[in-house]
């Protein structure tokens, strides 16, 4: 696939979503992240309707689980047609694996597979001295890269900053998705490690993932417009 911008569209209903996509009619249809919130809320149907309005999807539920239950799970998520699904890559590569095998139609195509590897609200604190995990943060990054990728993975979620270390250990055709986007000229709200479209787009970041910069917008297609010239065109 090829770089791209996507929507998060962190809303909480079926309604604020397809009201909010309805700005997008006529032109390009952005490709969307749908996560755990409107999943839950609005469940699978909400996936099919989006789906069948021409957008590509990245469904962000972060699976986590034993093994058996990842790829059963990751089978039913492969059949409602999403072009982007993840797994939190501390679950160890047999659960990757797992859930690779579960995504994998029986024609042989399947959506892309990204890991989380720590989260961004993971502290070197927190890493030490709650998870007992001794190397650094940036070290344990990598490392997990290294076992998506050799569990056959297509890429990890990270930050921009960690895009250009992740490409360095696994190569530059294994993928990078990054949130933590603002345009230089306007708020950060709540996050903290952030970059600029461009600025992404130069560090090696295949797919960034904008959110409200986009979303709360008093003109999303201009905002949307605007991320796209400035990373993908
Ligand atoms: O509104 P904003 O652009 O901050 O949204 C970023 C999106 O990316 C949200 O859906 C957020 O949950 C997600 N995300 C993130 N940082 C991570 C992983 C996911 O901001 N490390």
């Amino acid at each position: 696939m090829e770089r791209d911008v996507i929507i998060a569209c962190d809303f909480s209903s079926a309604e604020a979503t397809l009201a909010f996509l309805d700005k997008f009619q006529g032109g390009r249809k952005p490709f969307v992240k749908i996560g755990m919130e409107l999943f839950y809320a609005a469940g699978p149907d909400i996936v099919r309707q989006i789906k069948a309005r021409g957008h590509k999807i990245f469904l962000d539920l972060k699976l986590h689980d034993i093994p058996n239950t990842v790829r059963k799970a990751m089978s039913v998520l492969s059949g409602l047609d999403v072009d982007l699904v993840n797994v939190h890559a501390g679950g160890g590569i047999a659960m990757m694996e797992a859930a690779l095998e579960g995504l994998t139609r029986p024609d042989g195509t399947r959506p892309l597979l990204i890991a989380v590897t720590q989260l961004t609200s993971t502290s070197e604190e927190v890493l030490h001295n709650q998870l007992l995990i001794g190397p650094s943060i940036n070290e344990t990054i990598v490392k997990y890269a290294q076992n998506a990728k050799a569990a056959g993975l297509d890429g990890v979620v990270c930050s921009p900053l960690e895009a250009a270390m992740v490409k360095d250990a696994c190569g530059a055709s294994f993928l990078t998705v990054t949130p933590g986007i603002r345009f230089a000229d306007a708020a950060t709200d709540d996050q903290v490690r952030i970059t600029t479209p461009a600025k992404a787009r130069q560090i090696g970041s295949d797919f960034i993932v904008v959110g409200r910069p986009i979303t709360a917008s008093p003109d999303p297609l201009a905002s949307y417009t605007r991320c796209l010239q400035e990373f993908a065109d």
